[in-house]
């Protein structure tokens, strides 16, 4: 074991594309001293793994029946000083929320100890520097400019807000007349690079995704919060369709929820809640096209609405749950540019992982021997919380549950 770690055994879940979800049964993963990925091999070749690597029986973790290892979830947008008042003056909308709770309670954190303290409860390991202007409104063009200047010498990652609410929208237009679009705002600036991680753009045009994508820069996906301040809903789908690099991010506490597992079903719920307002417009549309196609005569009637009113049934291109499953993981690894360490069970990268337990004391979902291990993930992804997660891998440590408490 000088070379080894760890060596865990059993069922591992991950993703390796946008819509490819493995789930992998009696596989055997093995950890070095720095906590990467050594091996990831099936278990049949249990023995010349453990003559490779120098283990035996007696060093292997293995997991119960049901359990399974998924890779740690990464937030790719959360505000540390917000925590002080998570779920609390969630009426207001973004500019009036952000006036009355956000500016005032965050003023406070020029206590430098303060601050100390929160950043130490909300914040982990692998923190880097990275350029962070507010959001166009609090900036001025001058200092857009410098900070894309400092972020381009030093080579820096860079996070702001982008098109999250209307007014904010109409605020940056009357403040920046001589811009095309919010976008624009940045990327002359060189704020938008791929590096660049842009919360919301709940109301990117076509045109503002094409940029983009052309950047590399991501979107950070934060529907709870997108929702709690009446800010508007992200087409997942259509900024998918511009491949443009996107994670999902709680916003604390633009959003009430520190947890991802709520990101992702908000994520799903969004998406499904543009299909339906998609779905309804079309059919409204077609209902005032079929009613104005009755008092025209024949010849003057377009054949591309007489396929019915119902025809958006066949386009039903909502997120799946594997599509929320890799936006949690790989696909947040991507937005943060962080994916050649972390975001699924490749050789090399650090070992951040999740062991999920189905049928843990007061899980709040039921298993049985029918349920498939697909199944079992998707329970654990619309109803499971932190009493299923039985412990948490960074790099190789286990961090929950702490090693002093076991
Ligand atoms: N836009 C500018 N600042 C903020 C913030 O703190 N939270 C959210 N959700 N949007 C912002
Ligand atoms: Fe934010």
């Amino acid at each position: 074991m000088d070379a080894v770690q760890h060596v865990f055994k059993g069922t591992f879940i991950h993703s390796t594309t946008r819509c490819d979800l493995e789930i992998i049964e009696n596989h055997m993963l093995g950890t070095d001293r720095v906590g990467k990925i050594l091996f990831f091999e099936d278990a049949q070749i249990q023995s010349r793994l453990s003559q490779k690597w120098g283990f035996d029986e007696s060093n292997i973790q293995a997991l119960g029946n049901n359990e399974f290892f998924m890779p740690g979830m990464i937030d790719t947008h959360i505000h540390a000083p917000q925590y002080t008042f998570i779920g609390i003056g969630m009426e207001r909308p973004l500019l009036e929320w952000l006036e009355h709770t956000t500016f005032p309670t965050e003023d406070t954190f020029c206590d430098v100890e303060l601050a100390r303290n929160m950043y130490n409860t909300v914040v982990y390991d692998r923190v880097k520097p990275i350029i962070t202007p507010r959001f166009a409104i609090s900036c001025s063009e001058r200092l857009l400019n410098k900070l894309g200047k400092l972020a381009e010498k030093h080579d820096l990652h860079i996070q702001s807000h982008i098109s999250e609410s209307p007014a904010e929208i109409k605020e940056v237009r009357r403040l920046f007349p001589d811009y095309n679009n919010y976008t624009e705002v940045y990327d002359r600036n060189k704020l938008l690079t791929n590096k660049t991680v842009m919360a919301h753009g709940c109301y990117l045009t076509n045109e503002e995704l094409c940029v983009f994508r052309e950047r590399g820069a991501a979107i950070s996906h934060c529907p709870n919060s997108n929702i709690s301040l009446c800010s508007g809903h992200l087409d997942v789908r259509n900024a998918l369709n511009h491949r443009v690099k996107m994670g999902l991010g709680t916003d604390v506490a633009g959003g009430y929820s520190i947890s991802l597992l709520d990101a992702i079903r908000k994520a799903i719920e969004t998406s499904k809640i543009i299909f339906m307002e998609r779905s309804k417009s079309e059919r409204d549309n077609n209902e005032t096209q079929n009613k104005q196609q009755e008092n025209m005569k024949p010849d003057e009637v377009n054949e591309d609405t007489q396929n019915g009113p119902m025809k958006t049934e066949n386009n039903h291109n909502v997120l799946s749950y594997k599509e929320a499953f890799w936006l949690a993981t790989l696909g947040g690894s991507e937005a943060l540019g962080i994916d050649h360490i972390t975001g699924n069970f490749k050789v090399g990268k650090e070992f951040d992982a999740l062991i999920i337990n189905p049928e843990a004391k007061d899980s709040p979902f039921e298993v049985n021997s029918h349920v498939s291990k697909e199944e079992m993930l998707q329970r654990f992804l619309y109803l499971g919380d932190d009493r299923n997660i039985k412990s948490v891998y960074v790099a190789g440590i286990c961090v929950v549950p702490f090693p002093s408490n076991t």
